[in-house]
């Protein structure tokens, strides 16, 4: 979640972890698929050129160098960036399901993980870092989870919460579409499945993301995953949707302000979770893109950065 240029600061920011922070290299695109299937990608995006890597080092000199703290059940590692003085809050952004890029360096392996236990640890990571003033916390997909979760559970940790394509989990909540588990169930996912769990190729918009990240963010996070915080990761998932009700319960106590974002076409987080959490949070701001699919941060980038910067912006009730 870079803002290009540096005409919109929204303020210091705080990443736990960020997408596309591996060096690119292009064999992290040659060991990710084999060549039948990357030609799928190449085949559906209409072209035959070697696929592009962006270069990271412009990110990696704007996010400094990745530090860490401890608190009781992990080492967190986390980059420290932005504007001091933007006079806003710390914007603390966490990440989704297997993105962990080597930075949470779990110590305790024996303790289960849950969405319950994801928010205290962040409330441990945030009370660590002492900061001046409670940060402000976005969290995509399972970082929603996360980041919904601190505001239920533990909301004077925080100021402002930005779940995006998210949810409150529990039963009441809408569950994955099929489409959506059975591309997840695969144990060898086709890049173009793949893309299609975070972009709606059916229309023109989500074509055309899939396209731009297609060699990008998706073969470097699949190169990323660490296989057993993703098995960990999945059973806090199942846990949340299938046992956990404390959020869900807690959402109309709720008294932080929430912007919630969702994508229309969403097949992993539907839509449907975010409107189900609107409807039983006191006072949401609730922002639902068409065409948008589970990657809608990425997918309308430029959209989301603006609606942030409006909700953080926006004077207190
Ligand atoms: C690829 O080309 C076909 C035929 O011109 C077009 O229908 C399709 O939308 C294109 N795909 C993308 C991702 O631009
Ligand atoms: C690891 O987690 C388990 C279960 O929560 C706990 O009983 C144990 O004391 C923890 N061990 C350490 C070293 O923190
Ligand atoms: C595109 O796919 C989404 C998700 O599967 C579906 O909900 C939507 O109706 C489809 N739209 C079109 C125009 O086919």
């Amino acid at each position: 979640m870079l803002r290009r240029g540096s005409a919109n600061p929204t303020a210091v920011c705080l990443a736990m972890v960020l997408l596309c922070l591996r060096p690119a290299t292009g064999a992290v695109v040659g060991q990710a698929a084999p060549v039948s299937e990357e030609g799928e990608v190449l085949q559906f995006c209409n072209t035959t050129a070697p696929p592009l890597l962006a270069s990271t080092s412009s990110k990696q000199d704007l996010i400094g160098p990745l530090l860490h703290v401890a608190i009781s059940t992990s080492i967190v590692g986390y980059h420290s960036f932005g504007w001091a003085d933007s006079g806003r809050p710390t914007l603390l952004l966490i990440h989704g399901f297997g993105q962990s890029l080597d930075m949470w360096d779990d110590l305790n392996i024996s303790s289960p993980l849950t969405i319950q236990s994801m928010a205290e640890d962040t409330v441990e990571f945030i009370q660590a870092l002492q900061l001046p003033l409670p940060p402000n916390l976005m969290g995509v997909s399972m970082g929603g989870f996360i980041a919904i979760a601190v505001a239920a559970l533990h909301g004077d940790a925080i100021h402002r919460a930005i779940p995006i394509s998210a949810s409150a989990g529990s039963l009441g909540s809408e569950p994955p579409t099929d489409k959506g588990l059975s591309i997840v169930a695969q144990p060898e996912r086709r890049p173009l499945d793949m893309l299609s769990l975070f972009y709606p190729l059916n229309t023109t918009r989500g074509a055309k993301a899939a396209c731009d990240s297609a060699f990008q963010s998706l073969y470097m996070l699949a190169e990323a995953t660490i296989t057993e915080a993703y098995g960990r990761q999945a059973l806090a998932i199942l846990h949340y949707f299938n046992v956990e009700t404390a959020v869900w319960d807690a959402l109309p106590l709720v008294r932080n302000p929430v912007l919630l974002i969702a994508g229309q076409y969403d097949i992993l987080v539907p839509a449907q979770s975010s409107r189900a959490m609107a409807a039983r949070l006191p006072a949401p701001w609730l922002v639902v893109i068409p065409e948008a699919g589970h990657g809608v941060a990425s997918q309308c980038r430029d959209t989301v950065l603006d609606l942030v910067d409006a909700f953080l912006g926006s004077p207190d009730l």
